[in-house]
Order: C-alpha cells, then sequence, then structure tokens
C-alpha cells in the first residue's frame, strides 16, 4: 500500500456521518476532525414522498427496504465517503418519563432500583426493549439542606422492533453504525449552548412537532403536537385551490409573508404555538420558575418571518436552530447553512457525538 493510499484511508478513518431517518425526509451530515476543530465535509436531504409514491414533505410510513433506497441514494447524491454513522430514533418510537425514586448513596443499589422501577412505565414486556436512564443532577445542593431522600431519573426505553428496522436500514445501506439516538439528545447537543437554563424546543416536522423542554442538559418534560409542515402544505393547496407540490413550493417561497397564500401557515403555526404554550406554562407553574427561550428547529423552523411570529405568541427571546454554526465551514456557505440549519440539526447532533468516539 503507498503512502498516498495509506493517508487516504486514514482520513476516511476520522469522517463520521449522522443519519437522521425522519418521517418525511432523511438528512445526512458528515464531518471531521480537523487540527481541533469540527470541518462540515459534506451534508444532504432526500424526501421520503417520492419513493412512497407521495409528494415532497410529506410524511411517510415506508419499509426498511424503501428507507433503504432513499438511503443509498442521499449517500450517493451527497457524496458521502464513511461508513462510520450514528442513526436517529424517532421520538414517536421511544418512551421517556420522568420519575422520582428513592435516593441510594451506592450506585449499584440505585441502578437496582432505577431497573425494577422503570418497569411500571413500560407497557411491554421489559424484554422487548432497550432500556436506558440518567439520573438528573442535583439542583444547587447547599451543605446545610436535610440529606436527600428522592432522585429525578429520566427513564428511556426503545422497542426492540425499531432498533431492528434501523439496523437493516443501516446493513443494507452498507454502513456501520455504533450507537442509535432518540433525536432529542441529538437535537440537544447541536442546538443548546446553555444546557442550565430551562430552554424550551419546537421541532418542526412534517407530520407533528415535538416539544420538550430541557434544563441541566436533561429533558424535563416532553410532549408530541399533532400538526406540522405538511397540514400548512395541504391548507395551502386547498385555499389556493393548487395541488401539494405547488402548495410546497408556495409555503417555502412566502413562509409567513403577506400574500393570501399566507393565511394558512399562520393559522396552522398558531394552532402548534398555542399547544405549546399550555406546555410552556405547565412547566412553569410545575417547577416555579421561568423558560428563558424558544429554540424553534426542523424543517417547519425554517419558515420565513416564523421568529418574529413567536415573538409575538411567546414574549420571550426565541432563536432559530443553527446546528452548523458548531462547524467550520466556507463563509461563503454561512448564509445558506444558516438558512437550512434547522432542518439538519438532529443529524448535526448524531455526527457531533460520533466524532466523540473517534
Ligand atoms: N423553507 C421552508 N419553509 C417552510 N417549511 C419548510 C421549509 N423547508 C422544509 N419545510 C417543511 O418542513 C417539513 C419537514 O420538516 P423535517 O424535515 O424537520 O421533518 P422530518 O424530520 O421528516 O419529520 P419528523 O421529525 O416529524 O419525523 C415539511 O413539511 C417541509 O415542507
Ligand atoms: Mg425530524
Amino acid at each position: 500500500m503507498s503512502f498516498l493510499t495509506d493517508l487516504f484511508a486514514k482520513k476516511k478513518e476520522e469522517s463520521v456521518l449522522g443519519i437522521d431517518i425522519g418521517s418525511s425526509s432523511l438528512k445526512v451530515v458528515q464531518l471531521r476532525k480537523k487540527q481541533g476543530q469540527v470541518v462540515l465535509e459534506t451534508y444532504g436531504e432526500l424526501a421520503l414522498g417520492p419513493y412512497g409514491g407521495a409528494e415532497v414533505g410529506q410524511a411517510m410510513n415506508l419499509s426498511a427496504e424503501q428507507v433503504t433506497e432513499t438511503l443509498k441514494d442521499l449517500i450517493r447524491e451527497a457524496k458521502v465517503t464513511t461508513k462510520n454513522c450514528g442513526v436517529s430514533i424517532p421520538f414517536a418510537r421511544s418512551l421517556l418519563t420522568l420519575v422520582e425514586l428513592p435516593y441510594r448513596k451506592n450506585p449499584k443499589e440505585q441502578k437496582t432500583i432505577i431497573e425494577l422501577e422503570a418497569r411500571k412505565y413500560i407497557p411491554v414486556p421489559i424484554s422487548e426493549v432497550q432500556l436506558d436512564w440518567f439520573i438528573v443532577p442535583e439542583e444547587t445542593p447547599s451543605e446545610s439542606a436535610a440529606p436527600r431522600d428522592k432522585v429525578s431519573v429520566l427513564i428511556v426505553a426503545v422497542h426492540n422492533d425499531e432498533l431492528k428496522f434501523l439496523q437493516s436500514v443501516v446493513a443494507g445501506a452498507h454502513l456501520a453504525a455504533s450507537f442509535y439516538e432518540i433525536e432529542i439528545f441529538s437535537t440537544i447537543r447541536a442546538a443548546i449552548d446553555e444546557p442550565v437554563k430551562p430552554v424550551m424546543v419546537l421541532d418542526i416536522g412534517a407530520a407533528s412537532t415535538k416539544t420538550y423542554v430541557v434544563e441541566h442538559g436533561v429533558v424535563a418534560l416532553s410532549h408530541t403536537i399533532s400538526a406540522g409542515g405538511q397540514d400548512i402544505t395541504r391548507a395551502i393547496a386547498v385555499s389556493s385551490n393548487v395541488s401539494l407540490a405547488r402548495a410546497e413550493a408556495l409555503k417555502k417561497e412566502e413562509g409567513l409573508g403577506t400574500s393570501p397564500a399566507s393565511d394558512s401557515p399562520e393559522l396552522v403555526f398558531s394552532r402548534i404555538f398555542s399547544e405549546a404554550r399550555r406546555v410552556l406554562i405547565q412547566y412553569e407553574t410545575a417547577h416555579k420558575k421561568s423558560i428563558t427561550a424558544i429554540v424553534l428547529t426542523g424543517g417547519g423552523g425554517v419558515t420565513k418571518a416564523l421568529d418574529a411570529y413567536a415573538k409575538s405568541i411567546f414574549s420571550i427571546d426565541v432563536r432559530i436552530a443553527n446546528p452548523f454554526a458548531k462547524t467550520e465551514a466556507p463563509a461563503f456557505m454561512r448564509p445558506v447553512l444558516e438558512g437550512i440549519g434547522p432542518e439538519f440539526a438532529v443529524a448535526v447532533g448524531l455526527a457531533l457525538r460520533k466524532l466523540q468516539e473517534v
């Protein structure tokens, strides 16, 4: 083997790939560490709709074979050069619960309690799921305070069938995944800079919007709102009497603009935001503290003029996720990357975790 091919092999080895299998599209982001910096090598997105006889932007329920075909096409089109990847698990296919359990000083005893108690919260036999959990860090423990008798534990479970589905897609596309991660955790890594203060994330996808409160890097509350980008497209198609494909294009051109087609986005977003506001108030009331910011992400987060509209509803700081800010890329690409960033938050977060491995 020549020196050159050796070098090339090493370079390939260091590149990592994040793969986000969303309900309406697949996204990939390839990163590499170079002199301590995280370099963006390539990224790409491919809509699932056309692979199942539907339009771009619609949520799909495809077979593993169809998803594999899409992923292979995407890897080719985006010129991905590595097989080393991490893959997202849809929030909808996972179970996340925050529970209070008795505290034990001995970590082994604590583990036993958690794993026994977790069974109560999982609606299927424990052998059918992969179980994981995190202990929420104690808040400003003071020396004078009474010794703790409870711990908050975030219990996470994913059904084996879902993992089998994802594993068969990865194997079919000739890739090697070292982890599967619930998409929320990937987004947090990519899009949240101040993990301590409570912030609320709104991931506006195709069929649904995931909303969750993140505090100390932990998901304190999560909720799914059953409205997303495809509802806007459908509403525009009906109100403007155009095809879904035309409505999808109009939506992207206009956003929350001023043309007649932009009434529909506002109607759908007002529904999403009012439900999110209820979640926000529920959290603030129960925890007696304020949420400091809203982070908008997902394809819906790309909508033109959405931040101003969100600010008017929530009256707190609203930010659009900018996950590519955590990567190095040519300056001329910055505006593009900022524009599409919210769509790629999950894929960037996965690639960032994968980079920590190499
Ligand atoms: N520029 C844009 N303006 C408005 N909406 C957009 C824009 N770009 C994408 N969208 C919409 O975002 C939606 C897809 O978002 P996203 O890619 O985050 O969904 P997904 O990850 O496939 O879904 P989920 O996360 O719910 O599984 C589609 O409805 C699409 O029309
Ligand atoms: Mg998504």
